[in-house]
């Protein structure tokens, strides 16, 4: 028979885990997240030579026929399973802690693909009574949930969008993905991080910003060091006075 918790008050998680980066092209994402510990990145960016982390490139590979030879879905789940599997089981110093999925518009984008491609149609919709985006709702959700609950940090990227509204020329931005699966994502993130790049070529400098947090973090429970500083370097994570209390304490030692 199953036991039921006790009636109390839980102190709520107190370390964020789930990340959410937004901003242009060349606004130092990619950069910012390869700062994390031991991280793996699944790109679709195809120019992940260029980044200094290990990386797995995603993609579904169409065979001779046309059909599907690889399916990015499969692949993801077979990442997922090594990551259970394979990385606890390594040297402390070869286990991944960090998953970058860089970037996510891509991946959704790519499961699309892999259900189109399997049932032999051109979109999500040519596939009768909605079966097509109930599919497509399951692999991404599964994909998210399986992350989270591996015991690392997943941090997903996403490009922005400018929207210029015509009567008023105010131009706002977002995150490009599609509000549907943003809203999946999301629900599985603690910090949303908008990187932002003022001044061009020798001239620039890199700026994050806090825009959503799922609680109040105080800086003095961030174990890890390194993840600390990273976050110390976005503006709006943490309380000023929070900041200032851990800094004296660093100082009376
Ligand atoms: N905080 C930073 N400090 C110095 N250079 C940075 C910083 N962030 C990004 N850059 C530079 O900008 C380039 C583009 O950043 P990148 O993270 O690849 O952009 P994207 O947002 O497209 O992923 C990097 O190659 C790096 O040289
Ligand atoms: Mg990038």
């Amino acid at each position: 028979m199953i036991s039921l918790p006790k009636v109390q008050t839980l102190k709520p998680k107190t370390q964020p885990h789930n990340f959410f980066i937004w901003g242009a092209t060349m606004s130092g994402k990619s950069y910012f997240a390869s700062y994390f510990p031991n991280p793996l990145v699944l790109n679709t960016d195809g120019n992940s030579e260029q980044g200094s982390a290990p990386s797995i490139q995603i993609r579904n590979i169409r065979g001779e026929n046309g059909a599907l030879k690889q399916s990015a879905i499969k692949q993801l789940d077979d990442i997922i399973t090594a990551l259970q599997v394979e990385n606890p089981k390594r040297p402390e110093n070869q286990q991944f802690k960090t998953i970058i999925v860089d970037v996510i518009d891509d991946v959704c984008i790519q499961i699309e693909q892999a259900i189109c491609l399997d049932a032999g149609v051109q979109a999500l919709s040519d596939i009768p009574y909605g079966k097509g985006y109930a599919m497509f709702n399951t692999a991404l959700q599964q994909f998210v949930m399986d992350l989270k609950a591996l015991p690392m940090n997943v941090i997903y990227i996403s490009r922005e969008l400018s929207i210029t509204d015509d009567n008023t020329g105010v131009t706002t931005y977002e995150p490009s993905l599609k509000t549907k699966y943003y809203n999946i994502v999301n629900g599985n993130c603690d910090v949303v991080i908008r990187t932002k790049k003022i001044g061009d070529g020798q001239n620039a400098s890199y700026f994050r910003e806090v825009k959503a947090l799922r609680t109040m973090y105080n800086p003095a429970n961030i174990t890890d060091h390194r993840i600390l500083q990273l976050l110390e370097s976005c503006s709006g994570m943490f309380k000023k006075e929070d900041l200032e209390k851990l800094q004296q304490k660093k100082e009376s030692k």
